[in-house]
């Protein structure tokens, strides 16, 4: 019964931090990037599907998340504004890559859609070096030139993982914004 309890007690704590862990990223995110988190083309994103059932909005969140846990895990000294801004505007490419659009057909979306972020939100934002390499570089292998600073390595390999886990399902993603919209209507047009 003892065992169990402290088991119990144990589980509870782990929860906690993890719970505590999670809110000091996102504050960190909020304080790095309210501007970016507020503006409508960003909050566009949640109408277009990336993995699975998960936006690019989640995904993009998750990327910061995942890159700024990892650097702090890892205590890998970079600079966690850029990092946290960085790996928001990684997928920047404002459409849904699923869709046919048979006038900018999306071909080799894996290949040119670093470009397309990178060039949305340079006209957007004034982006830094470490932004712009992030950004760049964060499907390499596939963008063949390696990345150059710390951010851009940690970006890369944070968008793999939680690129890897929302495709298997292991992340799950709550659906296009605008489809449970729809869905909510029609339910009510029904009774
Ligand atoms: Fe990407
Ligand atoms: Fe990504």
């Amino acid at each position: 019964m003892i065992g169990k309890e402290k088991r119990h007690s144990r589980n509870m704590e782990k929860w906690r931090k993890r719970y505590e862990e999670e809110r000091e990223l996102r504050r960190e995110i909020r304080e790095a990037a309210e501007d970016i988190l507020r503006s409508e083309n960003f909050n566009a994103t949640k109408e277009h599907l990336q993995h699975g059932n998960m936006t690019v909005n989640d995904h993009c969140i998750r990327v910061a998340k995942c890159s700024l846990a990892l650097s702090k895990r890892l205590g890998i000294r970079c600079s966690q504004r850029e990092l946290i801004r960085g790996a928001l505007l990684h997928d920047y490419f404002l459409y849904d890559w699923h869709e046919v659009d048979r006038v900018n057909p999306h071909r080799l979306h894996g290949f040119f859609h670093p470009g397309r972020a990178l060039k949305n939100a340079s006209a957007e934002y004034d982006l830094t070096l470490r932004e712009r390499e992030i950004i760049k570089k964060h499907m390499w292998p596939l963008t063949v030139v390696p990345p150059t600073c710390r951010e851009a390595w940690i970006v890369t390999t944070a968008d793999k993982w939680c690129s890897l886990m929302e495709t298997f399902g292991v992340h799950k993603g709550h659906g296009k914004v605008l489809e449970k919209v729809k869905y909510i209507r029609l339910k009510e047009s029904e009774q």
